[in-house]
């Protein structure tokens, strides 16, 4: 009989958990609705404008407009298809895009199936408005992203603002402080889970936060990622690599070259001088890990 009434309240316990699962999106449209942050602009108009220009507010969309998912979209079988790839776009599910672990986290935690395959046809029919609906948006960051130790501090709270500090009046709600904002865990949380050997087709891509904490911070450097990408609060989070000119500017600043000559005559026999350059070159990059990634 305790057995029964335990299963029982198990059973109501588990009932609203569920219920919450079906308030997934089902369509591209809704998922973008769920997480949109356009009421941000009006008050935090420059943040806006250096995100809208960001990397992060096009994940899907690879650099230039290449939209580079669409090789997991293609058939089965197909040249270019992947081993994600099923043999019609329509049975893409979310698990066939493990990217979005990274690219489109709330895909994982607020999306149906369905929005993969609509992705999948988007993908194929080019249709880039569609796939830039999509974005890593402040929400994201500011409440899927910002808590880490989920078991001791419950999930982030449905609709709440996650900053530096408590506020408690913003913007119709409030903002409460999360300890990881300026620390480099946050964005390691992203750009440091690579190699993905969780699935069942394991794949690279992205492990810069390893060379981060292994190469940089084991080496005396004490900047945080926030520190040099983030001044002054800059969404952008350069580099652009839309931008040319910027990423090339931001290249010439990051990288210093040491270039150190000697010239001499080296007297082979009498009267037969060979001229002769030493020439040393050192290039040092100032950033706080390795590239190329990603
Ligand atoms: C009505 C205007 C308004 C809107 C809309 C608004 N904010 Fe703010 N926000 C402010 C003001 C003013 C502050 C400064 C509050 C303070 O420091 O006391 C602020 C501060 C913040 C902070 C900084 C807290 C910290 O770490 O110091 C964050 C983060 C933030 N807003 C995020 C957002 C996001 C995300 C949105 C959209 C979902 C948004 N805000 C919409 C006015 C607004
Ligand atoms: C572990 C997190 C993670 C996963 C999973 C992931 N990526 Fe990435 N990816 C990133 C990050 C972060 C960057 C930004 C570059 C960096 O950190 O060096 C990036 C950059 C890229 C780029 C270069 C930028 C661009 O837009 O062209 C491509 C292409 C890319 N990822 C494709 C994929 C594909 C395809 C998948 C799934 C098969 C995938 N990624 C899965 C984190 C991830
Ligand atoms: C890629 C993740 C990411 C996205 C996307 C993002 N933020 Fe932030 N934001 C951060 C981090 C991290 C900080 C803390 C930086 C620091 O303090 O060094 C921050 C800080 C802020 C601050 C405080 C700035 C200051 O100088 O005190 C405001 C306001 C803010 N964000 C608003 C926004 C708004 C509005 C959007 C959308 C347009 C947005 N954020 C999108 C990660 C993000
Ligand atoms: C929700 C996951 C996520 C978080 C959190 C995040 N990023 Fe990213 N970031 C990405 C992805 C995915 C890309 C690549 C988008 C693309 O395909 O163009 C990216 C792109 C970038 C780029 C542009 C260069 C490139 O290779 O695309 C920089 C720089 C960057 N992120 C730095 C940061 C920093 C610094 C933080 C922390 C303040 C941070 N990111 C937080 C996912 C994230
Ligand atoms: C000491 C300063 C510094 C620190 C700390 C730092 N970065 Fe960078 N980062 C740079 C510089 C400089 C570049 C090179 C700019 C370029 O590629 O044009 C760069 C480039 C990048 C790129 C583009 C990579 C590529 O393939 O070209 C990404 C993504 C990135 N950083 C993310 C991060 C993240 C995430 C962290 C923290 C784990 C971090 N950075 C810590 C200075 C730094």
């Amino acid at each position: 009989m305790r057995i029964i009434l335990l299963l029982l309240i198990t059973a109501f316990v588990i009932m609203p958990l569920s219920t919450v699962g079906a308030e997934k999106a089902k369509t591209i449209d809704e998922l973008a609705k769920m997480y949109d942050s356009s009421q941000c602009k009006s008050c935090h108009a420059e943040i806006y404008a250096q995100w809208e220009k960001s990397h992060h507010a096009r994940p899907l969309m690879g650099v230039k407009g290449g939209l580079m998912l669409t090789p997991l979209a293609l058939k089965k079988g197909e040249k270019g298809a992947t081993a994600f790839s099923e043999d019609d776009p329509k049975k893409m599910k979310i698990s066939n895009f493990p990217c979005f672990k990274c690219h489109l986290p709330q895909a994982v935690t607020s999306a149906e199936d369905s929005v993969a395959a609509e992705l999948a046809e988007a993908l194929l029919a080019k249709d880039s408005a569609k796939v830039g609906k999509l974005q890593i948006t402040c929400m994201v960051c500011h409440n899927e992203k910002a808590l880490i130790h989920k078991r001791e501090l419950g999930a982030p709270e449905k609709g709440v603002i996650y900053g530096n500090k408590d506020v408690a009046s913003h913007a119709g709600g409030k903002i409460k402080k999360s300890a990881i904002m300026k620390d480099s865990v946050f964005c390691g949380q992203c750009h440091g889970l690579g190699p993905n050997l969780e699935f069942d087709q394991a794949f690279q891509c992205a492990n810069l936060y390893g060379s981060y904490l292994h190469n940089y911070v084991s080496g005396g450097g004490t900047k945080s990622c926030q520190d040099c990408h983030m001044q002054k609060g800059d969404h952008l989070i350069a580099p652009n690599f839309n931008d040319d000119k910027q990423t090339s500017e931001l290249l010439a600043k990051a990288l210093t070259l040491d270039v150190e000559t000697l010239g001499y005559e080296w007297l082979r026999k009498a009267a037969t001088y060979v001229p002769k350059v030493v020439v040393n070159t050192k290039i040092v990059s100032s950033a706080g890990h390795r590239i190329p990634d990603g």
